[in-house]
């Protein structure tokens, strides 16, 4: 990545340097924050559900006996349908502010939206919130408030979308051909992550009620929430 910014800087900037050091310090803000959120959203949304607990080490002991060693990695997450759909809902529950920021560009002093009630200067920043389609009973249910992964597999069966899937009801990763290209990265990581930690340990919160979050924008927190760790020996046993 470093290598790329560097070859892509162009030199007669007085400031490449400068340049330089603020794209990969973007960068790194827009890679790692948001994976390590998403990561923490799903560990604080999977503490106070032993029953999603159990089903994903279940899902991961099937696919792995079913594929056995020679599949690929790859290969294998993709066969955890339940996994992808618990994070697909902690993407949906705590979405950003906004999920795109474009300039309007245009040779016109304005555009009109289709609808003709709204039109937009050129020039204007325009920045989508996906809080409405992802909180819409009409698109997700009527329990759009609760945090319900299987919500995805049964969608998931009707469109065979994944949780990498750019798409308009699911705009975690933005839109059209600025859609974020660190999305496989992201999901594979996470999915990794959560794999190995559900077959190594049992986690639970301590009070035994789910977490409380301050808002739901990237998964803020209320602190001082202690979660129990307690070592698996044997996935099979889980
Ligand atoms: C859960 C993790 C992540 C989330 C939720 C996320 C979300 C987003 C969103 C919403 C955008 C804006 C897309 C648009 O304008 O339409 C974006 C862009 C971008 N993301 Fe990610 N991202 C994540 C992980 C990563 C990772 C791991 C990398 C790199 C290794 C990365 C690199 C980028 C880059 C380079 C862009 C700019 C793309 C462009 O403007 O053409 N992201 N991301």
């Amino acid at each position: 990545m470093l290598q790329w910014v560097l070859e892509s800087m162009p030199r007669e900037r007085a400031d490449w340097k400068y340049q330089v050091v603020l794209k990969m310090t973007s960068l790194s803000f827009a890679s790692l924050h948001t994976t390590t959120m998403m990561f923490h959203n799903l560990l604080a949304r999977l503490a106070s559900r032993p029953d999603l607990r159990a089903r994903l080490r279940a899902e991961q002991a099937r696919v792995l006996a079913e594929f056995g060693t020679t599949a690929t990695p790859t290969a294998v997450l993709d066969a955890m349908d339940l996994l992808d759909a618990c994070i697909q809902e902690c993407a949906r529950l705590h979405f950003g502010v906004s999920t795109f920021q474009r300039v309007v560009a245009t040779t016109d002093d304005e555009i009109t939206l289709n609808h003709g009630r709204t039109t937009i200067p050129a020039g204007a920043t325009v920045l989508l919130s996906p809080v409405s389609i992802n909180m819409d009973p009409l698109v997700y249910g009527p329990d759009v408030d609760q945090f319900r992964p299987d919500r995805f597999l049964e969608l998931t069966q009707a469109h065979l979308k994944k949780s990498t899937t750019v798409r308009s009801d699911f705009l975690m990763w933005g839109s059209g051909r600025h859609a974020c290209p660190g999305r496989f990265l992201a999901i594979s990581e996470i999915k990794r992550m959560a794999c190995i930690l559900l077959r190594s340990y049992d986690f639970e919160t301590v009070s035994g009620k789910p977490f409380e979050f301050s808002s739901l924008f990237l998964g803020n927190i209320v602190r001082d929430q202690p979660v129990r760790f307690t070592r698996i020996v044997d996935l099979a046993v889980a």
